[in-house]
């Protein structure tokens, strides 16, 4: 390793390479707390050419590496679980103009999503995904996931918005596509296959990607619902009559008393089994289209923060409890409340004392099943949940990705035939097992 971390030295200058643990330390361990590893060092290429070379110098040396950006990921796939150098691409962090008249950008893989968001809103225009995580999430690791959020219903999630990638590939040969003309269909969608491959088939250094217009003016209403399926109703009423919905978030009366009690908020409407919390493109007055009555609404951006607080704030209130069970579900939207009955009696029966959250993107029909109380090295629960949702034809990784902590489970949701595929592509564009090796297969 000696050998290496020198070569490293050479490669990005002293400084970037971060040797010292309890510098190493927020490298090492994920947002959740639930995987924690170590490394020889954590390494910050300030370039393109810089991290290829670190890629070559890793590969002759046979040591892999686990490509870093903001770690926020909740799949256990961006921490250096048996040893591998972390590659953190946080310093990529340069921005291109926009091309206001393709409406795109270029953004370094370690630009964070509120600075790609700040930069499109400057230039009148705005990106198309939204997350949580918007401080510390970063290009590079939310192509790298596919990420999906806040306004998938609206403008669908980063593969819809990729024009064109830069990555260093396992052999530390770099491709670039970034700009292209709106048609062009002269081979491979390497933008695409790179999309949602997590860091096991390549580097991500920079993106080229798609802005949407800047809504005009934007309604965010917080409504009481009894529960799943009169939301996704509510939803299509407007939807139905053509009003843009750009957000459309449920979760459940627990959630909301933990995120009041978390964060010292009083709750903003009377005390209802669910909640639904839909934003749209328009006037406030549309509303009365969903045929809700109880509800709060906010049409200026501090008040409709507000109202955001209760749902974004789920994940971090229910980590405060311990470390959560993870799982991240989908069925389609007029299975959502069979899901949720299904899943809630799967833990009261298994595990009658744990605290379930549940909460999501829900037209989408995507559920966060948060549990906390059983070890969670302990995975009957989560086998339980997703021997449901595959019963009920869903999705066992709707967003989040397979990382380390879902590999169990794919061969449950990808035929034999398909996990071959992945397998000779990942052993064709990485045959020494050096990119991120432990992760999806
Ligand atoms: P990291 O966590 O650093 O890495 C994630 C994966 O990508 C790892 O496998 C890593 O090896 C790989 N990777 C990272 N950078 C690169 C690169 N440049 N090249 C190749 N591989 C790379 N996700 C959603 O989809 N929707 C949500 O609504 C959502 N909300 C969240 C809210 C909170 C509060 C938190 C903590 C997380 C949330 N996430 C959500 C998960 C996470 O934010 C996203 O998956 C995000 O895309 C990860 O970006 P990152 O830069 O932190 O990547
Ligand atoms: C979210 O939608 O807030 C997330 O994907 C994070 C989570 O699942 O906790
Ligand atoms: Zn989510």
């Amino acid at each position: 390793v000696d050998v290496l971390l020198d070569r490293l030295r050479e490669i990005v200058g002293p400084l970037h390479v971060l040797v010292d643990a309890d510098v190493r330390a927020s490298y090492e361990v994920d947002w959740t707390g639930r995987f924690a590893g170590s490394t020889p060092a954590v390494v910050r290429p300030g370039t393109t050419s810089e991290l290829a070379a670190v890629v070559v110098a890793c590969a002759e040396s046979r040591r892999a590496i686990v490509p870093q950006g903001g770690n926020t990921g909740l799949v256990g796939g961006s921490v250096p679980l048996h040893g591998e150098i972390v590659v953190s691409t946080r310093r990529l962090d340069r921005l291109g103009d926009v091309d206001v008249v393709a409406g795109e950008v270029t953004a370094g893989a370690g630009v964070t999503l509120d600075r790609l968001q700040d930069h499109a809103r400057r230039a009148g225009l705005a990106f198309g995904v939204d997350l949580a995580a918007r401080q510390s999430a970063t290009v590079g690791g939310m192509v790298a996931t596919n990420a999906g959020g806040l306004n998938f219903v609206r403008h669908g999630g980063m593969r819809q918005q990729l024009v064109g990638i830069e990555a260093v590939m396992a052999d530390g040969s770099v491709v670039s596509r970034l700009e292209r003309p709106p048609k062009d269909n002269t081979g491979y969608d390497l933008a695409q296959l790179l999309c949602g491959s997590e860091g096991t088939l390549g580097v991500v250094t920079a993106a080229r990607v798609q802005l949407v217009p800047s809504p005009e003016s934007t309604v965010t209403a917080l409504a009481a619902v009894p529960d799943l399926t009169a939301a996704v109703t509510a939803i299509n009423r407007l939807r139905d009559r053509g009003v843009p919905v750009q957000a459309a978030e449920g979760f459940f009366d627990e959630g909301m008393a933990l995120v009041c009690g978390h964060l010292g908020l009083t709750r903003p409407l009377a005390p209802s089994p669910a909640y639904l919390l839909v934003e749209w493109e328009g006037v406030a007055d549309a509303f009365a289209l969903t045929g809700l009555d109880d509800a709060v609404l906010a049409v200026d951006d501090h008040r409709r923060a507000e109202l955001w607080r209760f749902r974004e704030a789920h994940t971090e209130s229910v980590n405060t409890l311990g470390i959560p069970h993870k799982l991240d579900v989908a069925v389609t939207p007029s299975k959502l409340d069979e899901l949720v009955r299904q899943v809630r009696a799967t833990v009261a029966g298994m595990a009658p004392d744990a605290v379930l959250v549940l909460f999501g993107h829900v037209a989408d029909g995507n559920v966060h099943v948060n549990v906390v109380g059983p070890d969670p090295d302990d995975d009957r629960l989560d086998d339980a949940i997703v021997a449901v949702v595959l019963a009920m034809g869903g999705s066992i990784s709707a967003e989040h990705g397979i990382g380390t902590a879902k590999r169990a489970w794919l061969g449950l949701a990808r035929s034999s035939a398909e996990l071959n595929v992945y397998r000779r592509v990942k052993r064709a564009l990485d045959p020494d097992g050096i990119l991120n090796p432990h992760v999806l297969l």
